[in-house]
């Protein structure tokens, strides 16, 4: 019988859970946003979120189970982020999961934030590492070769903000309500991207680390002169994807990986998608992107990557604990 996995997300402000099958086919997938309890406040309240997993994530799990057609007892077993991500928020599914694999009897599995954004590209698809990965979310920005189950190697990654966190930023200047990300690309459609020529930090140096403070404070700075705001969106969109589609070509180059694939939040933004598919033609690579209710957080992609810890026996103790900081390459 295909192995049957319980998935838990609460890094940030999503409740999810779901329940998967085989690691790559998704039974229920349910999410309880809190957007809109935050939107008054321009962004997340870590405190309060915290707070809203504490009252959303028994419901989201039963929901997730019903919507599956089972029971804790069909489970094979249970996975939890437990890092990166908002502490207090990750505690809440952390202890949660634990109540729940303790009383249930399962395996518990801790699983790491980005890993699971990358294990969206393998539900519902063929899919196997090695895959070269540009990890866009708001929390973080990284280039990360994932070489095979459990192996994962970064390449380079964000020395200030990430993608996500200046497009939010950005939009909140724009007086757009959170989460910025989509807002901007949407105000983004109607502007001139060449209006303007915002800095491309980096692409002159050999690497690939990333840095968007400086674009933050040139976009700032041109909105505090009064620059039409839907020209100072697309050409900040324009230069944030000019230099995430440039040094993923330079790492295809170098690597000599020719399976990319993308994750996290921001891989749900249009142009990112469409500069990455010209670049995939043009310089031959092939081109995965998850669908786009899989790229935001969810717990579907949790539980794919329970299924790998899983199938590499690396379950957890019921002394998991949650960590707010995790480099993609350390946890299990
Ligand atoms: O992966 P995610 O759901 O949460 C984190 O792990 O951080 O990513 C959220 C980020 C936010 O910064 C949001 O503004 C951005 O993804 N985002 C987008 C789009 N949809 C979400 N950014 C650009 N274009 C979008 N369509
Ligand atoms: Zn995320």
């Amino acid at each position: 019988m295909n192995p049957l996995f319980l998935g838990i997300e609460t890094s940030c402000d999503e409740t999810a859970a779901a329940v998967v099958a085989g690691g790559r086919s998704i039974c229920s997938n349910v999410i309880f946003s809190q957007v809109p309890f935050h939107e008054r406040y321009g962004g997340v309240v870590p405190e309060l979120a915290a707070r809203e997993h504490v009252s959303r994530l028994l419901p989201v799990v039963d929901e997730a189970l019903r919507q599956a057609g089972v029971g804790l007892s069909a489970l094979t077993g249970i996975g939890v982020t437990f890092g990166p991500g908002l502490i207090g928020s990750l505690m809440v599914g952390v202890e949660t999961a634990k109540g729940l694999a303790f009383g249930a009897g399962l395996p518990l599995f801790g699983i790491h934030h980005l890993r699971a954004h990358l294990f969206a590209n393998l539900l519902e698809s063929d899919l196997q590492p090695p895959i070269l990965c540009l990890l866009v979310s708001g929390g973080h920005t990284e280039l990360v070769l994932w070489k095979a189950y459990g192996v994962y190697q970064r390449l380079g990654s964000t020395r200030d903000d990430a993608a996500g966190e200046l497009l939010d930023k950005v939009a909140r200047a724009l007086d757009l309500p959170y989460p910025g990300g989509p807002q901007l690309e949407r105000l983004a459609a109607s502007g001139d991207p060449l209006r303007f020529a915002f800095p491309r930090a980096l692409l002159d140096e050999p690497g690939f680390d990333f840095s968007f403070s400086g674009l933050k404070t040139a976009v700032l700075r041109a909105l505090a002169h009064g620059a039409p705001a839907a020209d100072v969106a697309a050409a900040c969109q324009a230069a944030v994807v000019d230099v995430l589609v440039e040094k993923t070509r330079r790492a295809v180059a170098q690597t000599g990986e020719r399976l990319v694939a993308i994750g996290g939040g921001v891989a749900a933004n249009g142009l990112l998608r469409q500069r990455l598919e010209e670049a995939a033609q043009v310089d031959g690579f092939r081109l995965h992107f998850p669908p786009i209710a899989l790229c935001t957080d969810n717990g579907a992609m949790v539980a794919a990557a329970t299924f790998d810890a899983w199938q590499r026996n690396c379950p957890a103790s019921l002394t998991l604990t949650a960590a707010a900081d995790l480099p993609i390459e350390s946890a299990g």
